[in-house]
Order: C-alpha cells, then structure tokens, then sequence
C-alpha cells in the first residue's frame, strides 16, 4: 500500500530490490497458495520485499506485487525518522473483524501516483505465522487496520480500485494502461 506522503524509513541488510509489477498485469490477479514453512526462502523473499516496500516508498506489500503467487505479505506504517516496524506475514486469516467501517484514502505500488477511499472494517484480528513460522495474533487498528486488509486483499487478487465504481476504475486502468505503453515505447 502506498500513502501520499513522503520516504519511509532506510532500511540497512543484505537484501535485494525487487521489480514491484504496475496494473493493469495478470499477475496481480492470480491466486495465491498458502506457504507449507516459512522457511529460509520465504524469510528471504519476506526481507526482499521489506527492502522493495521501503525504497518505493510504501507502508505495504503483497507477494503477488513482486511476481510470486504466494500468501506472504509485509507490512511497516512506522513514519519518517520513527523507529521501523516491519511486520513479516504468511498465510493470514482474518479471525474477527469490527462492525464499525470507516473511510481511508488508499494507495498502492502497482497503482502508481493513484489514490482513492475505499471504507473498511476499523479493526481487525488476524492471525499469521511470522518469519520464525510461529503462529502470532495481531489485532490492528487505525492505519495498520486499512493496511493489512488491503494487502490481504492482493492474496485473492482483489485490489482496491475494485471497490470503486466500474467508470472510475476504467479510468484508472486506462491511465496506468498508458503509461505502461508509453514507458515501452521509450525503452525499446
Ligand atoms: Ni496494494
């Protein structure tokens, strides 16, 4: 998830940027498959994409976003000059979510320099296996609430201009449509 604001925290580590894949794309609307461990490889890819999500910069990042159609995602709404907090996830399950709904402006790295409201249950509690593959609850609120549940949302290849009208996210698509072309254009 991108917010309009500016960079995240650095992050130091031997880790690799990852390519973040743009809508419109096949590929984030693919089915994921839950991980069997989280394993060295998947704690690798976990940290890989902390680096990519902090170099963006965005506050969230799902797996299908950099090409692998697995239930992992990573999460980090620490601000600038804040303590980071990264939040490495797998296979999460949503185990209880707030009646009360409330309005958020959302963004997203596949959706670049696009924003738009999208109303979500206030707080959820999931429950995950983190990078040591234990089992760990997580009630979220506030920002980290809108954050997990638009990365889980990635997992089932549902992104949130799908919670706008058809006009809008048509336009939206287009948009992006054309920037991808005109970006091919440029680099062949
Ligand atoms: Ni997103």
């Amino acid at each position: 998830m991108a917010l309009d604001r500016g960079p995240g925290p650095s992050y130091l580590g031997v880790m690799a940027l990852l390519q973040v894949i743009t809508a419109p794309d096949p590929r984030l609307k693919a089915k994921t498959r839950p991980v069997p461990k989280v394993d060295g490889r998947i704690r690798r890819l976990m940290d890989d994409m902390l680096e990519t999500m902090y170099a963006a910069p965005g506050i969230g990042l799902a797996a299908p976003q950099v090409g692998e159609a697995l239930r992992v995602l990573v999460v980090d709404i620490a601000r600038k000059g804040e303590k980071p907090q990264p939040l490495r996830i797998a296979n999460p399950e949503i185990v209880w979510a707030s009646a009360e709904q409330v309005p958020c402006e959302e963004g997203c790295l596949s959706f670049p320099d696009q924003f738009a409201e999208v109303t979500r249950p206030a707080e959820v509690k999931i429950r995950y296996l983190d990078h040591e593959n234990e089992f760990c609850e997580l009630h979220a609120t506030g920002l980290l609430a809108v954050c997990v549940q638009h990365e889980m949302d990635h997992l089932d290849g549902v992104l949130f201009v799908d919670y706008l009208s058809g006009l809008r996210r048509g336009i939206i698509l287009r948009k992006l449509a054309k920037a991808k072309k005109q970006k091919a254009a440029v680099s062949a």
